[in-house]
């Protein structure tokens, strides 16, 4: 018998060494010190020894049963610690992975255009100021010359939110509104929302954006308006950029002038964006008529000015050579990150 548990106590400890789960573990332990295990077995055998012997092998198969329960403990406290280190090994996060990207903004290119317009008439001592986008007839039309019934209202499909109120059809009101509440000298521009009743395509929306000028003082003159947008022109589009005037109409003005810019595209050479011509008309100026400054209350005896208003969108499709209007309203990301 002492030769079986010897045998039964290498045999087990070498099962332990070798063992490479602590589930293993488990089931040599129950193989041999179990209910039914062969350490158990062995103990229940003892009562066919005989008495004097009894106390001698049971002191025997305790020591093996104390000396195999240590072996399993330290050999599974080796284990859990492997199976840990395993463990984290497998669930181990790679911090230095990069993140998912989080697109920054940018601005709209027709507000990077108009911040640009405003800068540059800042930095000649304007004033920038709002007005109202729904707009009383007697602004947007009346006290700039276009009394009832004239036919410059139909040429501008006018919105009619009430018989006397529209969406302003244009952003001179704010002209109107300045003039009759304001004493000269006068430098405002007025950046703004106007609205009309146009079929949308590649130049037209029913909803747009202007920017008003007006400059009120004594001695104002037809050479200060055309210097100013000369200037203008230099520093939005850069040098070599002239202003041309042609004769034009404007209740508000008299004498008005349709003004073309130098085609950046082609620098005056001649191309499909200027048809040929080597000039883009931008905008609409003149000097304000006095019959204006009357109804506003300034004395067109003593006082004079210059008003113009150009398009923001037209102005944006020139500095940043887009083809066609309708880029700047379809908010397509893949067409409006391209300006920063
Ligand atoms: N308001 C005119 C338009 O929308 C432009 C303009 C403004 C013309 C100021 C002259 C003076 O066409």
């Amino acid at each position: 018998m002492e030769k079986m548990l010897r045998e039964i106590r290498e045999r087990v400890m070498q099962n332990i060494e070798e063992a490479r789960a602590s589930q293993s573990l488990e089931q040599i332990r129950v193989g041999i010190l179990g209910k039914k295990g062969e350490l158990t077995s062995l103990l229940r055998g003892m009562g066919k020894l005989p008495p004097e012997e009894r106390p001698k092998m049971g002191q025997l198969v305790n020591d093996v049963r104390q000396a195999l329960e240590a072996k399993l403990e330290e050999r599974a406290k080796e284990l859990q610690e492997k199976e840990k280190q395993a463990r984290l090994a497998a669930e181990a996060i790679d911090v230095t992975l990069p993140g998912p990207e989080r697109g920054a903004g940018s601005l709209h290119p027709m507000n990077i255009a108009l911040n640009k317009m405003v800068e540059i008439f800042v930095g000649m001592g304007y004033e920038v100021v709002d007005g109202p986008e729904v707009e009383y007839d007697h602004f947007n039309f009346e006290l700039l010359n276009v009394p009832k019934n004239h036919p410059a209202r139909d040429a501008q499909d006018t919105f009619y939110v009430e018989d006397n109120i529209v969406l302003r059809s244009q952003t001179s009101p704010v002209q109107a509104r300045i003039m009759t509440t304001r004493k000269p000298p006068i430098r405002i521009i007025s950046p703004g929302r106007v609205y009309r009743a146009d079929e949308a395509d590649a130049t037209h929306s029913p909803v747009f954006h202007q920017m008003e000028g007006l400059v009120i003082d004594e001695n104002i003159t037809m050479g200060d308006l055309k210097g100013t947008l000369d200037e203008f022109a230099r520093q939005m589009f850069g040098e070599g950029i002239r202003t041309r005037f042609r004769p034009s109409f404007f209740p508000f003005t008299e004498p008005s002038a349709e003004v073309d810019l130098t085609c950046a595209n082609c620098r005056g050479e001649g191309c499909r964006m200027c048809k040929g011509t080597g000039w883009i008309e931008v905008l609409g100026a003149g000097m304000v008529n006095p019959h204006v400054l009357e109804m506003c209350g300034i004395d067109p005896n003593r006082y004079s000015g210059f008003a113009f208003g150009m398009g923001v969108e037209r102005i944006t499709l020139l500095k940043y050579n887009i083809p066609n209007l309708r880029y700047l309203y379809e908010n397509d990301l893949r067409f409006l990150t391209q300006y920063r």
